[in-house]
């Protein structure tokens, strides 16, 4: 076939991505993706006006340092997460590589050209040594900063800083910080792995002597964090490490390592007192680089694997002016900076020496003075004495807070344009959008990104603020799928993910919270499941099976260790649970006796979990245990239904989540059952006036449940209720994040009384993913989207919606409004994805290709305003290729093909 080249007909747009991480390492040698792997997989994204254009082939060049060029050619139309055709990475080798995609009879043009380099990959890499203070780091003393000096000789190429710690650190060279994270390495657990960071220092570094500092924080190593369960009063390690390896490479060859060792000085810096629950305490009096010669040594006893990070770090992500600053009832000023966020005060100052400032924090006030309560023990206080003279910024380094609202005091002149909250996070890409013309929708929607950014921090936690910050399996599990709607969190969810393999006890049980911080385990269904769903909702949206693989052995431990509690009547039944967890009619002190019984939802879970690890056994390609599991799934139905389905449908405990859990799980495919199901839980809904019953496990499906029954009114009343509890009571009461509680705040304006009350929890707000779905129209229907269903479901007022992803294979947008009696929407679909379009008038396309489309039809009547029992409404269904275990959820109702839809492809 002749080939022509390099004429327009199709580009690779952007550059080549490596894994998941965006270009890290920037430098003079330019913006790299640094990868802790020999084989880093390769994803594109292709451009192309003409229609039907699609990929038959690509082209993979590579080109090293010396200038070696290598050319793979990779056959077919894949172009995400695609195996490294190349011979395996070494340590330190940077290779820059560019992809060319072959269509139409043509070639693209070569892409932009991306950089990846490999960290140090063998242990044998590593030759510096973990170094702690002999003596005066102990927790009540200052932090220590640990230095040398380093001579560069004249003709330095390159400088590489690979370092980690026990603790955490903020590293300097001559007195300016390196790189722009914050808490690295991170939390992992510590007893078996720990990260390291690699910065580019060539820049910094001059010729004659230079200093190197590392300042080491308690963090998640030694802090409080884990003040309870494990590590009661015991944390990881009494003693704070460092490890460090500057590699200079100069124009002539020479390469010099410099690691950590007995070399190295060690002293106290102004950093008094440091925790992530109390806050922390600077003494700005303390002289530079004072009192720094005490002496180090090895960390003697069995210092973790360490290994490179696959989760983006934490960095500012913005910072809100305060808009409003007013004198506190008891002394100082109170500050309110509009949304409950995730970091620290910044504060600029003029002082006197000597001087003491003081930072409270609260994500509430209560009684016109900062609601303190729901922080439990902790503090929360920064801390700081002036050196006075110049204007000094005053900000932590080594602590975090939940805050909309902060205390200062100590200084009398406060302004406005004196202080910023500055908001921390895992710097992950925003991938999801999505806007409709309901205000109060819009506003939930905001709440659910400003909870996700609070406590997507390092790994996914349950709240920010109080003293407990940690790894709640059940709240990551539920809101995986908004996560994923919302940004690319492949690597940090992947990353908490095999801490959670590696943290899974021997007989399968999987710790409530990851990292593991409580001594004794006892499975808990929705919590320990986390290891089942997270992996699957992972490969569903980034269509990635390298997950899959890894977490196998994990997700196969689970469902086993379930099997085995559940015994030979495939019940999982007894035993503690968290079960339905604050289902607001609880008793509010014992958020677990939610209204659905335990052992329905666990025995519910048991299926969903099983059904989910056969399909994942089929895309494997684990035949065996695709039939084993596959058919204990239908097992496990069959023994729910005898065991809790009444004859007429009820469902044990008969209340809002059971039948949601039901529904939306297919765990009813029996006669009509399934249609009494659904009639029940719309009256019951209806009975509560549409307000929410329904906890942690039972909301992040209800929605789901109502839709694909047909009862779009009631779901779009839900969503849409404002009476408490409902997403929207919370909004009314001008909330700016999701709340732990439906009544977190009480209509009276006062705080939830009971200890256990957030104001920054997102479980309750995994709605936000059917939003997307639903109203917005856009469901995947096959991994990394790349085929999606657009079907919105109109109702409950709104009139226009926009929904946008920023898929594996590029954006697809879908943006559609209600105008003069006709619905039209507008989509944007890239190459690789292929849509099937159903429009509210029931007419439905499939084989959408990319392009813009723009499609109507007449609005007939509000889909939501009738509810079809018997059938279901047709929804987005996840196949996987290869995977024979197949939808579960399958049959939809035909409907005939088109006729109305006009498609305008420019
Ligand atoms: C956490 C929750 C968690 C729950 C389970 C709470 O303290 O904040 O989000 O899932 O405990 O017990």
């Amino acid at each position: 076939m002749a080939e022509r080249s390099a004429v327009p007909g199709a580009r690779v747009e952007g550059p080549v991505r490596f894994e998941s991480l965006d270009p890290e390492l920037a430098g003079p040698d330019g913006a790299a993706t640094l990868v802790g792997t020999a084989r880093p997989r390769l994803s594109w994204r292709i451009k192309s006006r003409v229609p039907g254009w699609s990929q038959q082939r690509a082209e993979v060049r590579a080109v090293d340092e010396r200038g070696t060029v290598a050319v793979a050619g990779l056959a077919g139309a894949d172009q995400v997460l695609m195996a490294w055709p190349f011979a395996d990475l070494r340590s330190r080798q940077r290779v820059s590589v560019s992809v060319r995609v072959f269509g139409a009879d043509r070639w693209s043009r070569w892409s932009r050209v991306s950089v990846v380099e490999a960290g140090l990959l063998e242990p044998a890499d590593w030759t510096a040594a973990w170094i702690t203070p002999v003596a005066g780091a102990d927790l009540p003393d200052p932090a220590p900063v640990l230095e040398r000096d380093v001579e560069v000789a004249d003709g330095l190429l390159r400088a590489r800083l690979y370092i980690s710690a026990l603790g955490i650190f903020v590293a300097m060279v001559n007195g300016t910080r390196v790189g722009n994270e914050h808490f690295a390495p991170g939390w992992t657990s510590y007893d078996r792995e720990v990260g390291y960071r690699t910065y580019d220092l060539t820049a910094l570094l001059r010729p004659g002597t230079n200093v190197m500092e590392a300042l080491l924080g308690n963090g998640w190593y030694r802090g409080r964090i884990a003040s309870f369960g494990l590590h009661r009063g015991r944390p990881y390690g009494e003693r704070l490490a460092l490890l460090a390896q500057l590699e200079l490479t100069y124009r002539d060859g020479r390469r010099v390592v410099l690691g950590t060792d007995e070399s190295w000085h060690t002293g106290p810096s102004r950093v008094l007192a440091d925790d992530y629950y109390d806050g922390q305490t600077t003494d700005l009096t303390w002289p530079d680089r004072a009192g720094r010669s005490g002496a180090v040594e090895r960390v003697s006893v069995g210092p973790p694997a360490v290994t490179a990070p696959v989760a983006p770090p934490v960095r500012e992500l913005e910072t809100l002016a305060a808009i409003k600053v007013w004198p506190a009832p008891a002394g100082g000023m109170l500050v309110d900076f509009g949304r409950n966020v995730v970091g620290w005060v910044r504060l600029s100052v003029r002082g006197s020496l000597g001087g003491q400032v003081t930072v409270r924090h609260a994500e509430v006030l209560e009684h016109g003075e900062l609601s303190v309560r729901p922080l439990r023990s902790a503090q929360a206080t920064d801390r700081y004495v002036l050196a006075g003279g110049a204007t000094e910024l005053l900000e932590p380094s080594l602590t975090f807070h939940g805050f909309r609202y902060a205390e200062i005091t100590g200084i009398t002149d406060l302004e406005p344009a004196d202080v910023v909250a500055v908001v921390l996070g895992s710097d992950l890409h925003r991938t999801g959008t999505f806007v409709t013309s309901s205000k109060m929708l819009n506003r939930l929607h905001a709440n659910v990104v400003t909870s996700m950014r609070g406590n997507f921090l390092d790994i996914p936690t349950d709240c920010p603020a109080r003293d407990e910050r940690l790894g709640w399996c059940g709240d990551t599990q539920v809101f995986a799928p908004t996560a994923t709607a919302l940004a690319d969190v492949a690597g940090f969810l992947s990353s908490w993910l095999h801490t959670l393999a590696g943290d899974q006890l021997a007989d399968g049980t999987v710790p409530v919270v990851v990292p593991r911080v409580f001594s004794t385990e006892t499975p808990a269904a929705g919590w320990g499941d986390a290891a089942v769903i997270v992996p699957w909702v992972l490969y569903q949206r980034y269509g990635d099976t390298g997950v899959l693989e890894r977490q196998y052995a994990s997700m196969r431990a689970w469902v086993e260790r379930v099997a085995e509690l559940a015994g030979p009547a495939l019940l999982w039944a007894g035993g503690p649970q968290l079960g339905d967890w604050l289902d607001p009619l609880a008793p509010p002190d014992a958020p677990s006796r939610a209204r659905a019984d335990p052992d329905v939802v666990a025995t519910a879970h048991f299926a969903r979990s099983t059904d989910l690890l056969a399909r994942t056994a089929g895309v494997l390609g684990h035949l065996g245990d695709l039939q084993r599991y596959r058919e204990l799934a239908e097992r496990i139905r069959r023994a729910f239904t005898a065991a809790y389905v009444a004859p007429d449908g009820t469902i044990r405990s008969d209340c809002q989540t059971v039948y949601s859990l039901a529904l939306h799980w297919d765990l009813l495919p029996y006669g009509d059952l399934r249609a009494r199901a659904g009639r029940r839980l719309v009256e019951l809904v209806r009975a509560r006036g549409h307000t929410v019953t329904t906890g942690f496990l039972g909301t992040p499906v209800i929605l789901d449940a109502l839709t694909s029954v047909g009862a779009v009114a009631d779901a779009y009343a839900m969503v849409n209720c404002r009476t408490f509890p409902s997403w929207l009571y919370a909004v009314d009461l001008g909330a700016t994040s999701i709340w732990e509680r439906w009544d977190s705040l009480r209509p009276d304006g006062s705080v939830h009384p009971d200890e256990m009350t957030s104001f920054n929890h997102y479980a309750f707000g995994a709605v936000a993913d059917w939003m997307h779905r639903t109203i917005g129209g856009l469901a995947p229907t096959a991994p990394g989207y790349r085929q999606v269903r657009i079907a919105p479901v109109l109702g409950g007022g709104v009139t226009s919606a926009a929904v946008s992803h920023l898929s594996p294979y590029g954006r697809i947008a879908v943006s559609w409004r209600i105008r003069s009696g006709r619905f039209v929407m507008r989509l944007e679909i890239p190459v690789g994805v292929t849509a099937t379009v159903a429009l509210p008038d029931g007419t439905e396309r499939a084989g959408v290709g990319h392009g813009r489309h723009e499609l109507s039809c007449p609005v007939v009547r509000s889909s939501g305003s009738r509810t079809r029992p018997p059938g279901r409404l047709r929804q987005a269904v996840m196949t996987a290729p290869g995977d024979p275990a197949g939808p579960v959820a399958s049959a939809p109702t035909t409907t005939p093909v088109n006729p109305p839809v006009t498609s305008v492809d420019r």
